[in-house]
């Protein structure tokens, strides 16, 4: 028995509201890095799709432009690489949402570009990278495990959706750095998904593939926006996901 209960705010089986309307209406989703690339895209859909949504990044200004750009949608400032702002982020999150049903975890660190060979990595480049891509993630989702663990047994169907990248399982040059942190990041997501499976947290890790982002084109400067994936396509692929793995926990729960 993965969860006590799985009904939805609203009092109906998950599974029903699965079936009867969008699984993300009405469910608490937190994006991090929601103002540009891929967390923009998810913001979006999920707005669209009936989510209350709140999305995390540094800059103030486009913080506020994407708030307002996206009504209903809750902007916080700050920046996870940092240990102080964690708190303060996670307290906003589950403030303005009331809780918390799904966190993404999507902001994230490259490192210098041109990227350097491993060798030629300044060892606080590369702690900066791991403190966004890996110390990040990991923090923001140990204050938010109560949060998630409340969603699962009220039924709403807790998941943490770790954005990976092919860089965690492929060998590229120049890729050292955020590479071994994706690596990380992926491996981190299974060993949690194991220790969390009972109470009903389930956690997944995903590549989005190759997108048209601003972080792409800082690292691939000469590719052809033309052979990329929109980021939108990417988004949609991964509320599918996890909207299958919500599924999945309403059949397991019967
Ligand atoms: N683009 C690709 O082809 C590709 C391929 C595989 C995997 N990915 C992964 O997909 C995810 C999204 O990438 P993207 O290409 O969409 O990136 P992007 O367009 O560069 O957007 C990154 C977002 O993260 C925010 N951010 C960066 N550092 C942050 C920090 N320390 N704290 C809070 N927010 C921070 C940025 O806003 P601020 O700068 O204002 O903070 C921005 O909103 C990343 O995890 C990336 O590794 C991308």
């Amino acid at each position: 028995m993965l969860s006590a209960t799985l009904r939805l705010s609203k009092g109906e089986p998950l599974e029903s509201r699965l079936a009867m309307t969008d699984p993300f209406s009405g469910l608490r989703v937190a994006v991090t890095g929601g103002t540009s690339g891929l967390g923009l895209a998810l913001v979006r859909e999920l707005i669209s799709r009936g989510a209350r949504v709140a999305f995390v990044a540094r800059l103030r200004e486009r913080v506020e432009q994407v708030a307002r750009e996206n009504p209903g949608a809750h902007g916080i400032v700050g920046d996870v690489s940092v240990k102080e702002d964690i708190y303060p982020i996670a307290i906003q999150i589950t403030g303005d949402l009331g809780g918390l049903d799904i966190l993404i975890n999507n902001a994230s660190d490259l490192g210098p570009t041109p990227l350097p060979m491993l060798s030629d990595t300044e060892c606080e480049d590369l702690e900066h990278v791991f403190a966004t891509n890996v110390f990040g993630p990991f923090r923001l989702t140990k204050a938010l495990m109560g949060a998630l663990a409340a969603s699962a047994r009220e039924g709403r169907g807790a998941v943490v959706l770790n954005v990976s990248s092919d860089a965690a399982v492929n060998a590229y040059p120049g890729w050292g750095s955020y590479g071994s942190s994706k690596a990380a990041l992926h491996h981190m997501s299974r060993i949690w998904n194991e220790e969390h499976a009972a109470e009903g947290v389930r956690f997944l890790s995903l590549d989005p593939g190759d997108m048209d982002t601003p972080m792409h084109a800082a690292a691939i400067p000469d590719a052809d926006p033309a052979t990329l994936k929109r980021p939108e396509q990417s988004a949609h692929e991964f509320l599918e996901a996890i909207a299958a793995e919500m599924m999945v926990e309403s059949h397991v729960s019967r």
